[in-house]
């Protein structure tokens, strides 16, 4: 499958943090942090291409050429995982707007279920990224995509930790003009839906939830 709209970091310092992110000796808080640095790293390369203003600004000096960012950005974490996701990305665009989506994986089906949803009737930005560390069937990202589509936003990008193949084959089919950005393409999933070799649960792993006995 010829894939030009799936970007995969190559950079070192993502791949670095990204299998301290994996090990399963990796405590919570060190998790959070992980991937919070790299959402920054696969964030800061999705913006890549973002669109720009050509402004004048005053240095202490003289009066020189700058730029501002000119699209107004919406960000769309995927509740629960996606939420470590946000804070890095507010760092690089702290005018960005925040728009949750809730939505769970029904453990029996695999199928996205929507528990929450406050989007306002149209779409108040131009330019969507939706933050969520797993792409595994791709499920949840259709059903993100397609209320994103609804809504009127008119440029949507995924950004993603890891992504399962049969993830990104769904997505590009279903939806062919969003990219897709990750730090890591993995193997498969398993016969559960998880990720191989993946990082096990994203949302239990950040928020301590894994254990209940
Ligand atoms: C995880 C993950 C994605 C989804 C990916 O969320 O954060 O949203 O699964 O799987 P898919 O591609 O097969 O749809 P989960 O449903 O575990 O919810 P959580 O974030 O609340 O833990
Ligand atoms: N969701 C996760 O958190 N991990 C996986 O491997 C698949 C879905």
């Amino acid at each position: 499958m010829d894939l030009p709209n799936l970007h995969v970091s190559s950079h070192p310092a993502v791949l670095h943090k990204l299998a301290l992110l994996r090990a399963e000796t990796t405590e919570p808080k060190k998790f959070r942090e992980l991937v919070r640095e790299i959402s920054w790293l696969v964030g800061y390369e999705a913006l890549a291409d973002a669109r720009l203003r050509e402004l004048r600004v005053r240095t202490p000096i003289e009066e020189t050429d700058g730029v501002e960012l000119a699209d107004r950005i919406g960000l769309i974490p995927i509740l629960r995982a996606g939420l470590g996701m946000v804070d890095a990305m507010l760092e690089l665009m702290p005018t960005a707007q925040v728009w949750h989506l809730g939505l769970f994986r029904d453990e029996r089906t695999l199928r996205p279920v929507e528990y929450y949803n406050k989007l306002p009737d149209s779409a108040t930005v131009e330019l969507c990224l939706i933050l969520d560390p797993m792409l595994a069937t791709g499920g949840s990202a259709t059903a993100a995509i397609e209320v994103l589509k609804k809504w009127g936003a008119a440029r949507i990008k995924l950004l993603n930790l890891i992504c399962a193949p049969e993830g990104v084959e769904t997505v590009v089919s279903a939806h062919p003009d969003v990219p897709i950005y990750t730090a890591a393409l993995d193997r498969q999933l398993n016969e559960k839906g998880y990720i191989m070799p993946g990082l096990g649960d994203a949302g239990d792993r950040q928020f301590g939830t894994g254990h209940t006995d």
